[in-house]
């Protein structure tokens, strides 16, 4: 952790805050030409935008219209028999995502699979991985979770009978301070011990931008007979993931945000393969998640598929998988080696321009270590000008706030450039500094 934070600090030294500069680095940078392949919203002078909010929204790869079109055309053409006649059959479609999504988060095959939405696959995955019993009942989250975490496990405890407000351990940071500490959370885990049933962290906190070591987390909530489960909305795309390595139980992750698939769009489902045959565990189940080769014979009784896919309840939505293929296809290519280098840089640049803003006010609150932190800066800010989203909008700039007074920037390596990153400084600067 001390090497790779000092090597940031290092980078900083060759840093200049200057236009030029930055345009000479995105002029050595490999992973500029995949800007081009994306659509970037256009001010009303028909600029682009400074698109700061790719981990709310990513933008649309400019070949989504092709492969959703393909999809269209097939139905036009084949109806019901496009499962079988499209170009890319609709009844295996999901397996084209596979392999790719496996790479994205550092998993086997058999461990991943794509389907529903976010908040929906983190119940699936707690019906099997959350299994209270009288004495060990509770789940640790964050204090800081995205709202709909918190409600998952919540009415997760109540469904199985318990009162949330005693079964979930919800981890606030020390006094004074805006994020946890590792040891921290080792050390309620280990407190919690054998009450301990769950501990379910977003890898990459929504609000902060802080990343979980997820390893360690992993074999301490293991080590008091725990199960461990991540949610990476904020992590797939963004961070250099290894899953299976990583030995967490199950994992989930929306693919509307770092991966660009579309508003609501489809999410992703890990579940780690030393689970993969285990008929111990209770799931809810569906015919998508039947033995491929008897799912059509239709019979009462359901037959899992070993892994991930036999989480799958429905047959999935096409165009959504034909939206998110045509994005993770750019991700593969480019891959998560190089996008978390150009993440680590742009985000370290993005720091350095901030720490220049002569704002007595303003603070980043996410981690300085690349090791707890992917894209995006948490700036609290603490006074807000009237109508801030507002003016910076007018102003060419498109980033997310939350209230009473945090902006979220994340320049997001495929189409975020070192000169997006300078702008949005200056812009931000001229209204807080
Ligand atoms: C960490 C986290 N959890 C849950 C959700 C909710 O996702 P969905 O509406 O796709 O279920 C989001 C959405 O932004 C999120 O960031």
């Amino acid at each position: 952790m001390t090497s790779q934070n000092t090597t940031a600090e290092a980078t900083k030294d060759e840093f200049v805050n200057d236009l030029e500069w930055a345009r000479a680095e995105d002029r050595k940078d490999e992973l500029a030409k995949y800007r081009k392949e994306f659509l970037i919203p256009k001010t009303k002078d028909g600029k682009d935008f400074i698109y700061m909010a790719g981990n709310s929204l990513g933008l649309q790869p400019k070949n989504v219209r092709e492969y959703i079109g393909q999809e269209l055309d097939d139905w036009a053409v084949h109806g019901v028999e496009g499962h079988w006649d499209a170009k890319h059959p609709w009844l295996p479609y999901h397996e084209n995502l596979t392999e790719m999504a496996a790479r994205l988060v550092g998993a086997k095959p058999i461990e991943v699979v794509i389907m529903n939405t976010l908040t929906v696959n983190l119940h699936l995955m707690m019906v099997s991985f959350y299994r209270p019993t009288k004495e060990r009942y509770k789940i640790i989250i964050e204090a800081c979770a995205f709202p709909s975490d918190r409600y998952a496990v919540d009415s997760q405890a109540e469904f199985h009978g318990f009162d949330a407000k005693d079964a979930i351990v919800a981890l606030e940071p020390r006094e004074g301070e805006f994020t946890l500490r590792h040891e921290d959370i080792l050390a309620a885990i280990e407190r919690e011990g054998e009450s301990l049933a769950l501990v379910m962290l977003g890898n990459v906190n929504y609000l902060t931008g802080q990343a979980f070591n997820m390893k360690e987390l992993a074999a301490k909530a293991h080590s008091v007979g725990a199960n461990a489960g991540f949610n990476l909305a904020h992590g797939a795309g963004n961070l250099h993931l290894k899953l299976h390595d990583d030995n967490v139980d199950f994992a989930v992750w929306c693919s509307y945000k770092y991966l660009n698939s579309g508003p609501g769009s489809l999410a992703g489902c890990f579940v780690h393969e030393r689970h993969a045959n285990d008929s111990s565990l209770p799931r809810l189940a569906g015919w998508w998640g039947h033995n491929k080769k008897t799912r059509f014979k239709m019979g009462p009784e359901f037959d899992p598929i070993s892994g991930a896919e036999g989480w799958q309840l429905s047959n999935p939505p096409i165009f959504q998988l034909a939206a998110l293929r045509a994005s993770m296809e750019l991700f593969d290519k480019a891959g998560m080696a190089a996008i978390r280098a150009k993440s680590d840089r742009m985000t370290a640049y993005l720091e350095f321009l901030l720490e220049k803003i002569p704002s007595k006010f303003l603070k980043v609150i996410t981690p300085k270590s690349i090791t707890e932190r992917g894209s995006q800066l948490s700036l609290k800010l603490g006074s807000v000008p009237k109508d801030f989203v507002k003016i910076l909008r007018e102003s060419g700039v498109i980033c997310d706030f939350r209230e009473p007074d945090i902006v979220r920037a994340a320049p997001a390596p495929l189409y975020n450039s070192f000169e997006d990153v300078y702008q949005f400084v200056k812009i931000v600067g001229k209204q807080i500094g």
